[in-house]
């Protein structure tokens, strides 16, 4: 079942966030949907009507009196949705959302409505932390109502913290996955995820290094879809210029191969699910100069010897954690990658070629192919944010059965 056809009933206040979802309604309605949008009255006050209803096709109601003594019927709204999205949800809105205070369109059309009630919060820090909201949130959760968290990072206010409404393509996700039946969003509540991300640099003398290109793209990615999902996510990084956008992700940095093994072996007894997407060093310099090397010879021969295998040894000292690794290869790609799997006692290889536009370390996008012992599946060219959803899912998929 796909979003194509279903009615969906945005509700708008009055917060910032407002302008996120103009987005939100192009995208259901480029799917198909068909998208009536009601707004607060303080809503008017961030977003115009005429833009909101250029998107969604349909005139905005934001009252209960029409012209000529006509009125916007809320009951009839309510009772037309197969599910009502509240973005953004301000504190004020969820507040008369969960003590019935009914003195607008909005509030009297979810009270009426008896489809599912999809809420997506935006406040600034202090508000969204606030023990009220809190409660509130709670209170709607118990109601039945679908969470889309806020996320962190910097808000309209100049602070920095969890507030921002969650972005358009993940409120659209979990909408979809509502109507697809897919694996709801607190999927991975109760496991505890260890994830490496980014290269390793291994030292030749104080300032220099052997490394590679990895940016930690897809494992910082990897770890807030994760987080995302309940679990508790443990992060290793080598040098990475990522930035953290979830801070419920404990994230460890670390910088050669042997300090990213130390680290993991420091959790691994814990974990349910290892996902080591690192881009580890094979090789580090025998010996590290103490001193920085002046260039006096012609040629410099630096002896390189074997850093650890560390997704190997997790394979070797595997006794219940699910166990996924990354390939990236030039040649021969799926023999290859289908030989880590079985040499490394994994039970999930997601395979990057960097034959394919657009795969591969320095990229936003990713084009994968995921193998177990006994499946192959390929996923089309996609940004690493949907590339770690693809991935989870299919991890998910794996330990249900
Ligand atoms: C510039 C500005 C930005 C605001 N942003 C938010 C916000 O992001 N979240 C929030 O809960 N309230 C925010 N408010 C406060 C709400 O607009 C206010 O509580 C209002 O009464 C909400 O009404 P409504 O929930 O009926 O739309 C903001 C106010 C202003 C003036």
């Amino acid at each position: 079942m796909s979003i194509s056809g279903k009615k969906i009933l945005i509700a708008v206040s009055g917060g910032i966030a407002a302008y996120k979802t103009h987005f939100l309604i192009r995208d259901f309605v480029k799917k198909g949907a068909d998208v009536q949008v009601i707004m607060t009255p303080d809503a008017e006050q961030f977003v115009t009507k005429l833009s909101l209803s250029t998107l969604s096709k349909k005139p905005v109601y934001s009252d209960f009196y029409g012209d000529n003594g006509t009125w916007n019927s809320h009951v009839e709204l309510a009772l037309w949705a197969d599910i009502m999205m509240i973005a953004p949800c301000t504190a004020n809105t969820l507040s008369k959302m969960v003590h019935g205070m009914c003195d607008n369109l909005v509030i009297a059309t979810y009270m009426s409505a008896k489809c599912p009630v999809f809420i997506a919060p935006a406040m600034d820090l202090d508000m969204y932390i606030h023990p009220s909201t809190k409660k509130n949130l709670k209170l709607a959760e118990d109601f039945g109502h679908i969470i889309i968290p806020a996320e962190s990072g910097e808000l309209a206010s100049g602070l920095i913290g969890q507030g921002r409404m969650a972005e358009p393509e993940t409120i659209y996700t979990a909408v979809e996955n509502y109507f697809t039946g897919n694996i709801p969003a607190k999927s991975l509540e109760g496991k505890t995820v260890l994830i490496t991300a980014g290269p390793t640099y291994e030292a030749i003398d104080p300032v220099r290094f052997i490394g590679n290109h990895s940016s930690g793209k897809m494992g910082f990615s990897l770890a807030e879809e994760a987080s995302k999902r309940g679990a508790k996510v443990i992060l290793i990084s080598g040098p990475s210029a990522q930035v953290l956008k979830d801070s419920n992700v404990e994230l460890y940095k670390v910088t050669s191969a042997r300090e990213m093994l130390a680290k993991v072996f420091e959790f691994y007894d814990k974990i349910d699910i290892g996902i080591a997407s690192a881009a580890v060093a094979d090789y580090a310099p025998k010996e590290v100069a103490k001193e920085k090397i002046k260039k006096n010879d012609d040629n410099l021969t630096i002896e390189l010897v074997k850093n650890p295998d560390i997704l190997k040894i997790m394979g070797e000292k595997k006794t219940h954690q699910f166990l996924v690794g990354f390939a990236l290869e030039t040649q021969n790609e799926e023999e290859n990658a289908k030989g880590k799997l079985e040499k490394k006692n994994l039970d999930m290889i997601v395979l990057n070629s960097l034959r394919d536009e657009g795969a591969g370390f320095k990229n936003d996008t990713n084009k994968i192919k995921i193998f177990t012992k006994t499946e192959k599946k390929e996923f089309n060219l996609k940004s690493k944010g949907d590339v770690a959803r693809d991935i989870l899912n299919f991890v998910e998929s794996q330990l249900l059965k």
